[in-house]
């Protein structure tokens, strides 16, 4: 998953830097810009984040055109060589990628025995080569027919004065502003210079020029689209004074909820739920990658417990190679915060040709997830900019809760309500305290049942990717039957344990690991005994809540704690090592 962006007017530079900025959260490996002015490119590309490459450029203020990128490195290791932009044999054609290309290698073997040398190890490079010279809409049309797999393109060339671009199945949004026109994965890219914009479909390609715009379809046919207006609200900026997104995101989820019940209690979105319910439906499958898998996970749950209707959760890049029964009586439901996760993408098509009802909770109203949809119910988050989901996490379980709710005619609004009220994120110096003793660790099991292992799994999820510590997670009672000889003198134990009617069992069950030299930590809002307070080294009580809601209570706290080991562990909990916020890459 790579951010491209092209611009045409005046600074082209600093516009491009701005906008790789705005894009780093798809990959942040290395970055490149190409910028035309009287027939020539000014090309600077850098290893790393997009501030190194803007310490390299030189920014003018003059009119010109140029396409920039942030990669998350697919084919080819991190090198200048293999930063974009890429180019054409003669060097005369620029071209950024986002994407993978399926029958790259059958390509460039046909280039190599033409004598076309490459520089680089990409697949992108080899687009690049397949063109040459002026650029016209007919030599798009010939690319893209080659082409086998995803992207969006942008290219420029020192032949023409237009930024061609194309795309399929990775996102890509274009706009026209007063004195600019722009291209991007992200239409973020465009705040403070349009106000609308127009997303481009799968198939389609075109020319962009300072004033106009051309759409090309797949069937080579002009397109005319109408423009979406930017919600420059949704694109808030700035960490508000924290020292990182993830921190001021967690806090957040307060007003997340807050959103969920002002418009989930508003006749238009009441309506949406409505739409739902009309759906005749006889089995349902939650589908989605991650942390929205953990939240299918939740909505399995919810489902069980209120709707009796056979209940499954897929990994979507497993879901669509298993036979399920799947057709017009399957009600599937997609999870994504970013919309653009192209194996939930893939799942979703895949459930679409076997008719069954598609309902998407995401994060992004004109992402391909929500377009796709028969029904998108938002999550009201707001731009979610760490790499590690926390707040989109809150909401898509607030709205699963809310969808089990109403689809067996209960009320949610109250349980919800509570929930923002009471919504507690722990106490900050004891969490750091035990933050400390982790960040040492290069092990950590956490063991939960029924909710707590879903949540248990989504704060594993937490732990490794932002301070990289191999967290394990295991149904407690599943120690026994293998996964306790993973103890050894002083492996840190987290138990999670708030359904009362599992938590006696659960705290035998780490009772197990604590006479094989195990350090415990329990997470809990049921009484705890002055007993279990001796054998347990940390405590942790979370506020109590409504039992289907207690999930959302303790990964808050538990969101905190991994954010709290990434910073003494020094590590970027907002950009960390080897992730991107939206995996656009099967
Ligand atoms: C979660 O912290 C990770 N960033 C990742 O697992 C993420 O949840 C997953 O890639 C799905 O992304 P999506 O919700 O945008 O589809």
């Amino acid at each position: 998953m790579c951010g491209i962006i092209g611009y045409i007017g005046n600074n082209v530079e600093q516009k491009l830097l701005k906008g790789l900025e705005k894009l780093e959260y798809r990959g942040y490996d290395s970055a490149g810009l190409c910028v035309l002015r009287h027939g020539n490119f000014y090309v600077e590309k850098s290893k790393g984040s997009v501030e190194k490459l803007r310490e390299k450029t030189c920014v003018k203020s003059e009119f010109g055109l140029g396409i920039a990128h942030t990669r998350w490195a697919t084919h080819g290791k991190i090198t200048i060589e293999n930063a974009h932009p890429h180019f054409s044999s003669k060097g005369e054609v620029a071209l950024v990628h986002n994407g993978i290309i399926e029958n790259f290698e059958e390509l460039k073997s046909a280039l190599e025995e033409k004598g076309v040398y490459f520089y680089g190890e990409t697949d992108s490079e080899v687009a690049a080569k397949l063109l040459s010279g002026r650029l016209s809409l007919k030599k798009i049309q010939n690319l893209v027919k080659k082409i086998k797999g995803t992207y969006a393109f942008a290219i420029i060339s020192k032949k023409n004065n237009s930024i061609y671009f194309a795309k399929n199945k990775s996102p890509l949004y274009v706009a026209i502003g007063k004195d600019c026109s722009m291209i991007a994965s992200d239409p973020s890219c465009f705040v403070g210079a349009c106000d609308s914009f127009y997303p481009v479909d799968d198939g389609e390609y075109g020319k962009l020029d300072l004033k106009k715009v051309v759409f090309i379809d797949k069937h080579d046919k002009v397109v005319l689209k109408k423009s979406k207006k930017l919600d420059i609200d949704y694109f808030v900026d700035g960490k508000n004074g924290y020292e990182h997104f993830m921190l001021k995101e967690i806090y957040e989820s307060k007003n997340v909820l807050g959103n969920i019940i002002q418009n989930y209690s508003s006749p238009l979105y009441k309506k949406l739920l409505e739409k739902v319910t009309e759906i005749d439906f006889n089995r349902v499958y939650f589908v989605g990658c991650g942390t929205a898998y953990h939240a299918g996970l939740i909505g399995q749950r919810y489902f069980m417990n209120n709707i009796k209707k056979d209940v499954f959760c897929e990994r979507a890049s497993e879901f669509s190679y298993q036979n399920r029964i799947l057709d017009q009586k399957s009600l599937c439901v997609f999870i994504s915060q970013s919309g653009e996760t192209i194996d939930t993408i893939a799942s979703l098509d895949y459930a679409k040709r076997c008719g069954a009802k598609i309902v998407s909770i995401t994060n992004v109203s004109y992402s391909t997830i929500a377009c796709k949809a028969d029904i998108n119910l938002p999550i009201f988050a707001g731009p979610e900019i760490a790499v590690a989901s926390t707040k989109a996490f809150v909401g898509q379980c607030a709205v699963l809760f809310l969808l089990s709710k109403v689809l067996s005619g209960q009320n949610y609004i109250d349980d919800l309500v509570s929930l923002k009220e009471d919504l507690d994120f722990g106490d900050d110096e004891k969490l750091k305290r035990f933050a400390k003793k982790l960040a040492s660790e290069d092990k950590v099991l956490f063991i939960g049942r029924g909710f707590d292992y879903i949540t248990s799994l989504e704060a594993s999820l937490k732990l490794k990717e932002i301070s990289y510590i191999n967290s394990i997670v295991e149904p407690s009672g599943e120690l026994k039957h293998g996964p306790i000889a993973l103890v050894e003198e002083g492996t840190i134990l987290v138990v999670l344990a708030t359904e009362s009617e599992l938590f006696i069992k659960t705290i035998n069950n780490a009772y197990e690991t604590k006479s094989r030299g195990a350090k415990l930590c329990l997470v809990t809002n049921q009484i705890v005994t002055e007993t279990i307070q001796k054998e347990f080294d940390y405590v942790f009580k979370v506020k109590n809540t409504t039992s289907e809601l207690m999930p959302v209570q303790t990964i808050v706290l538990l969101q905190k704690l991994a954010y709290y080991v990434a910073v003494t562990k020094k590590t970027n909990p907002d950009k960390p090592r080897n992730l991107a916020k939206s995996v656009t890459v099967e």
